[in-house]
């Protein structure tokens, strides 16, 4: 009995040892940044114990992958569903996570009564403002102290630099983006405040970016953060994101990314965007790597990965937070967008949760 005791001990104890000698990116990237992951609800709702295990692992943020959005959150006037946005705190609670809440003010994703009155006209400004109002106060006070970080706006700006033209600019006007960074300061002062954007690597985005920030620390409007979505493809050039990076660095604000995955599929179009709205039609000529990635495709991805994180750790200083967009290649959104039923491989665990290359170039910048 006394040997089986001995052997069990001692096998409890060698698993344990060889969890804690598997390199772990929270460990690595220690004093230097955040290292997040976005969470799905059925994610948080099923999780099952290798899973969580990696969850703890590797990270020290979480962000809400879609339970926060507003036609989750309020998907009628005054309705509210909180079911999975509480899961996903608690959740976050439970294991000591920095929780970021995504995203207050955002064109798509949104309840379609949030713009329109009963007969489905658009509208009053002052209606629209109060609507946003409630909708930040209720969902941002409800997370009072517990949520950390909120993206406030997301992809308000256009690549041309031009504001993005919603039904937020259109009913509301400019100052919509002020607007929701005051409500949302107003429901919890400690909370740290984000703008949110994709392709920031653009030249356009980039100094729209900066002008809006300036307007706002100018006009005494707390915001925190610049976050970067980084939805990157092979096709990205380090060189623009570091500009980004630097120009993001000089506001003063703490930059982070936000929603992180190199996709290394064909893109139908010319520039990798991350806009939700826009789908396309199955082809097999854009579905490359069905039999698994290339060991050469693979090696481009890792050049990418390792060229952001030195670029990271070069301006760490500024860099607050980096949030990868999903756990793993089986059950990232790339998989089915922009179009349904692809096999991508944009992130730095595989299939099966195992690490990939990477995965180790970026390890190998701080080992
Ligand atoms: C955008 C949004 C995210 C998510 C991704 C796609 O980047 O900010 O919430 O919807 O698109 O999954």
């Amino acid at each position: 009995m006394k040997v089986i005791c001995h052997i069990v001990l001692f096998s409890l104890l060698f698993a344990a040892a060889a969890q804690g000698s598997k390199p772990s990116l929270k460990k690595a990237f220690k004093n230097k940044f955040l290292i997040g992951v976005a969470l799905g609800d059925r994610t948080v709702r099923d999780i099952n114990d290798e899973i969580h295990k990696s969850i703890n692992h590797h990270y020290n943020s979480i962000v809400a992958e879609n339970c926060m959005k507003s036609e989750k959150i309020q998907p009628k006037e005054g309705k509210f569903d909180f079911d999975a946005a509480d899961r996903f705190v608690e959740y976050g609670e439970t294991n000591d996570m920095f929780i970021i809440g995504h995203t207050l003010v955002w064109h798509s994703q949104a309840p379609d009564w949030i713009f329109t009155d009963k007969k489905g006209n658009d509208v009053s400004r002052e209606v629209l403002i109060e609507r946003m109002r409630i909708h930040i106060h209720t969902l941002v006070g409800r997370y009072k102290g517990r949520v950390r970080g909120w993206d406030v706006v997301n992809e308000a700006i256009l690549g041309s630099g031009e504001l993005r033209k919603t039904k937020w600019l259109e009913i509301i006007g400019e100052d919509y983006m002020e607007l929701a960074f005051q409500f949302a300061h107003e429901a919890d002062p400690d909370a740290e405040l984000y703008y949110n954007d994709y392709g920031m690597d653009n030249p356009g985005r980039r100094d729209a970016v900066v002008k809006l920030v300036k307007k706002l620390q100018k006009r005494g409007i707390q915001i925190d953060g610049i976050g970067m979505q980084a939805h990157y493809g092979l096709g990205l050039s380090l060189e623009e994101f570091e500009k980004s990076v630097s120009a993001f660095a000089a506001t003063g604000l703490q930059v982070m990314i936000t929603e992180f995955d190199i996709t290394v599929l064909p893109f139908p179009s010319q520039r990798i965007i991350a806009d939700v709205n826009k789908k396309y039609k199955y082809l097999e000529k854009y579905n490359p790597y069905t039999d698994g990635l290339p060991n050469e495709v693979a090696s481009q991805q890792s050049f990418l990965y390792e060229g952001i994180f030195k670029i990271l750790l070069k301006y760490e200083k500024s860099v607050a937070r980096v949030t990868f967009w999903g756990l793993n290649d089986a059950n990232t959104w790339k998989n089915n967008w922009p179009m349904k039923g692809r096999t991508d491989y944009p992130l730095l665990f595989d299939r099966n949760n195992k690490t990939k290359p990477a995965f180790d170039a970026v390890i190998k910048l701080r080992q």
